[in-house]
């Protein structure tokens, strides 16, 4: 499945408040200006049953274990990854994707204290090992992300202090684990800041991954 898509797909994650919405938004604009043609999806919610499971997952009032919450979001990303991001990989676009299969780990894996290797190895052959070509970490503390929250706290929100703290150290884990797929963003920063450092990493590598692309044809 690998070496059949043409597309780039970059892959955004963070704890909580770390302000992805906003920079994939800004990205996915100046992108297009360039003339890439982008996608942007969120994970869960860019497929029917990922609505579903978006609002069974944070609004339902029903408890649910790590693993239940595992096999869900992890349901759902089937149906993203079928659905939606290898049509349009196959299209060549650029897909941008707000949480993927490292959210899984951070959140479930980390904050929920399940085995990592074991969690790894199922999510991945769920998906068919459609991993990221770039993962970029938008990384705030715990504590700043959930202060910056404007709305209600949603099922995940609402754990503890320490689950959050767990999560960002999920994700700092995973990023030394794949050093070159991950880069992490100090998402303190004035938003406007992130934005210029993701348009020069994400510039970066999509020169280098089309002109790899065009050289294998
Ligand atoms: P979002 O609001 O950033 O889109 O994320 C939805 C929430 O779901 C957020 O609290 C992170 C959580 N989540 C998991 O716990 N596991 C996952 O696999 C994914 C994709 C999200």
């Amino acid at each position: 499945m690998k070496r059949d898509r043409y597309g780039a797909f970059i892959t955004f994650e963070g704890p909580e408040g770390s302000g992805k919405s906003t920079q994939i938004r800004w990205l996915a604009k100046a992108l297009h200006q360039r003339g890439f043609s982008v996608v942007s999806l969120r994970d869960p919610g860019s497929t029917t049953l990922g609505r579903r499971l978006r609002q069974a997952l944070l609004h339902s009032q029903q408890p649910l274990t790590p693993l239940q919450e595992a096999l869900l979001f992890i349901g759902g990303r089937v149906a993203l990854v079928k659905e939606r991001i290898i049509p349009e990989l196959r299209k060549g676009k650029v897909v941008l994707c707000d949480r993927f299969h490292d959210s899984t780990l951070a959140y479930q894996g980390f904050g929920g204290r399940m085995n990592i290797a074991w969690l790894d190895r199922l999510g991945r052959r769920a998906i068919d090992e459609l991993m990221p070509d770039l993962t970029l970490i938008l990384d705030v503390p715990a504590e700043v992300g959930l202060r910056r929250l404007r709305h209600v706290p949603d099922r995940m929100e609402r754990y503890g202090l320490a689950f959050h703290r767990r999560v960002r150290r999920g994700f700092h884990d995973l990023s030394h684990q794949e050093p070159h797929r991950f880069v992490v963003i100090d998402a303190t920063q004035p938003a406007k800041i992130v934005q210029e450092k993701i348009r020069c990493i994400v510039s970066e590598r999509l020169a280098g991954y089309f002109a790899t692309l065009q050289r294998s044809r």
